[in-house]
């Protein structure tokens, strides 16, 4: 199903995408060589909490993973690169960490996700990659606004990481967001112009460019979660949950 979401609830929405950011942006900070997957996940937890949150993964237990989830935040590291499972790891100097969060507040949700390198050194191909992303979500966005259509948005994310070289896996890609974390309609990261659903204002999506370096295979770990490249190769991801609105679309994980 589609939501529209009423102005009030934008206006909330706003808040909760605050607080995504908020907490991304705190532990990107925190994060340093040494630091435990499972600190990660316990600062988000405790962030979530001081804020009156509610987490939208802890309990969270779809077909396509081994449910429930039991953690506040994904964290892939370099070859994991979507629904990553915190576990015990300890991050050295290099390493591409992508942190994925969605929390609900005043009964909306909202989505966003990062990616970075751990400490001081910059493997380029690592910088280039969580920029093609980058640029992917920035394209997407614009791309994005009332009468345009998924395929639009599809087709301004597929366009930039193609061009970049990457290839495309189009199991998982974007989706509508509102009282719940997934909704439809699914925004694949490539697409055909002028294909799909129609854009109205008040629709909340998540886009959600991400990309491996060299295969579009995803193999799962014995997890059961957390998904990585079938080559073992590096990957990256970024995401923002965007609303459209009267005349283009407004980012709502922005920190405040
Ligand atoms: N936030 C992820 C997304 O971007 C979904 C994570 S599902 C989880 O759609 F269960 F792994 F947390
Ligand atoms: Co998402």
């Amino acid at each position: 199903m589609v939501e529209i979401l009423s102005p009030a609830e934008v206006s909330r929405a706003r808040d909760t995408g605050a607080l995504v950011a908020d907490i991304l942006r705190t532990a990107r900070s925190r994060t340093t060589v040494g630091t435990n997957l499972l600190d990660i996940d316990q600062w988000a937890q405790a962030m979530i909490q001081e804020a009156g949150a509610q987490s939208c993964y802890v309990d969270y237990a779809p077909s396509f993973g081994r449910g429930p989830f039991g953690h506040y935040i994904c964290t892939g590291v370099n070859d994991a690169v979507l629904h990553g499972l915190p576990h015990d790891y300890a991050l050295a100097d290099g390493d591409l960490l992508t942190l994925d969060l969605a929390v609900s507040l005043g009964g909306v949700a909202a989505d966003a996700a990062i990616s970075f390198i751990v400490g001081e050194s910059r493997p380029p191909e690592s910088v280039a990659m969580i920029r093609a992303t980058e640029r992917a979500l920035s394209a997407g966005i614009a791309a994005a606004g009332p009468g345009a259509r998924t395929g639009d948005i599809s087709h301004a994310i597929g366009a930039v990481l193609s061009a970049e070289g990457y290839p495309i896996n189009t199991e998982f890609g974007g989706h509508g967001i509102g009282s719940t974390m997934h909704q439809d309609p699914h925004v694949a990261n490539t697409g055909r112009r002028g294909r799909g659903y129609k854009l109205r204002p008040g629709l909340m999506l998540a886009l959600e460019p991400w990309v491996m370096a060299d295969t579009a295979e995803l193999v799962t770990d014995p997890d059961g979660w957390t998904l990585r490249s079938a080559t073992g190769c590096r990957t990256a991801h970024s995401e923002h949950t965007i609303a459209i609105t009267h005349d283009g679309a407004e980012i709502i994980t922005l920190p405040r």
